[in-house]
């Protein structure tokens, strides 16, 4: 019974597809759900099937009247579209096309592939590494002591898993900083490295978000500087931000650096002469500094006779920084807010 109903459905949809005659319709129609139609007369069989397959193959009966009388609807409305005045007319093939919306890349992915190529042209490559991590790469071989505070400062979701006995715990990547220790244990200096990758802290609120992305540089030679930082730094800031912009470097502290920096970039808007959004004429970018002896040892580098600079800054944040945005609510970035991304 059950193949009968699909086999009436199947033939009735395609003769229905294959007519554009109102008049073959209204026979087609007749033919299948008139009073003497197939489907009807399978329809009257209904009572005496077996109690127990009744009712299922009530409802199967039902969806196949259903599909066809929609199925002959849709038609009839098609055919008289087909039909009236309006579609007769003339067209004018010269008139030109309506153009279909085209979309185009996140600005955050946009902003990831002008970031690897300013880096590329002074050959630094782009690397990716586990966004679920272990503990060791993250901190520990970065020269945090264990159970430190300066650990809270990375507010990380651990793994819900068997801590590794030679790794320790399993997370989520806090930084791309961990990128740093797996690019100097598979490559040797020199080592020009962009990691750029996903980050997770425990934050969410208008400035933050639990996901963003950060960008790592780490470079390894026999005599790394800070000058070569600064120059890089400077580079950095020239291509992406414009030519007029600055960068200037603050001591600070991590644990995997020392020296330690904050990076800032001259304001966009006043040009370092101080103005509402930057109160003081500079930019608080991100971190960099020279590669911790203790970082290149725990990375089999032997320090006495390489040395190295690092830096890791935010995505989105120098994202913003560019465009001038000062978006309310960082968290409409990963909105799909059609009306917001399609102003870049
Ligand atoms: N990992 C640091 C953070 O997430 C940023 C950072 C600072 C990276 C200094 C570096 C560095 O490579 O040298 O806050």
């Amino acid at each position: 019974m059950e193949d009968e109903l699909i086999r009436i459905k199947n033939n009735a949809i395609s003769m229905i597809l294959d007519t554009n005659d109102p008049k073959e319709l209204e026979e087609i129609k007749l033919q299948f759900l008139g009073r003497n139609g197939k489907l009807t007369a399978a329809m009257k069989k209904l009572p005496k099937i077996n109690p127990s397959m009744r009712k299922e193959v009530g409802i199967l009966a039902n969806e196949v009247k259903e599909t066809i009388e929609d199925a002959i609807k849709d038609k009839t409305h098609e055919t008289k579209t087909l039909h009236t005045k309006a579609n007769t007319k003339k067209i004018d093939v010269t008139n030109p096309g309506i153009k279909p919306p085209l979309g185009h890349l996140h600005p955050i992915t946009q902003a990831i592939s002008e970031i690897s190529s300013i880096f590329e042209r002074i050959g630094f490559t782009r690397v990716r590494y586990p966004e679920v991590e272990w503990d060791w790469y993250s901190f520990g071989a970065l020269n945090f002591p264990e159970g430190h505070p300066a650990r809270d400062d990375w507010e990380t979701f651990f793994i819900d898993t068997k801590p590794s006995a030679k790794y320790g715990p399993m997370l989520l990547t806090p930084h791309t900083s961990s990128g740093q220790i797996r690019e100097m244990e598979n490559n040797k200096p020199p080592i020009r490295m962009l990691n750029i990758a996903k980050t997770f802290r425990r934050q969410s609120d208008v400035s933050h978000t639990p996901v963003f992305h950060q960008f790592e540089t780490l470079f390894v030679a026999e005599k790394a500087s800070i000058t070569d930082l600064k120059g890089v730094l400077d580079y950095f800031t020239k291509a992406y931000f414009g030519h007029d912009r600055e960068s200037r470097i603050r001591p600070y502290h991590f644990e995997f650096t020392e020296p330690s920096f904050e990076v800032d970039v001259s304001c966009g808007i006043c040009k370092g002469k101080g103005c509402k959004l930057c109160k003081e004429g500079w930019l608080e970018m991100g971190g960099a500094g020279m590669v911790h002896p203790n970082v290149l040892k725990n990375a089999g580098i032997d320090p006495t006779k390489y040395s190295g600079f690092a830096s890791g800054w935010g995505v989105e944040r120098v994202l913003m920084m560019k465009e001038g945005l000062e978006i309310d609510d960082l968290r409409l970035l990963y909105s799909n807010k059609l009306d917001f991304l399609e102003q870049f």
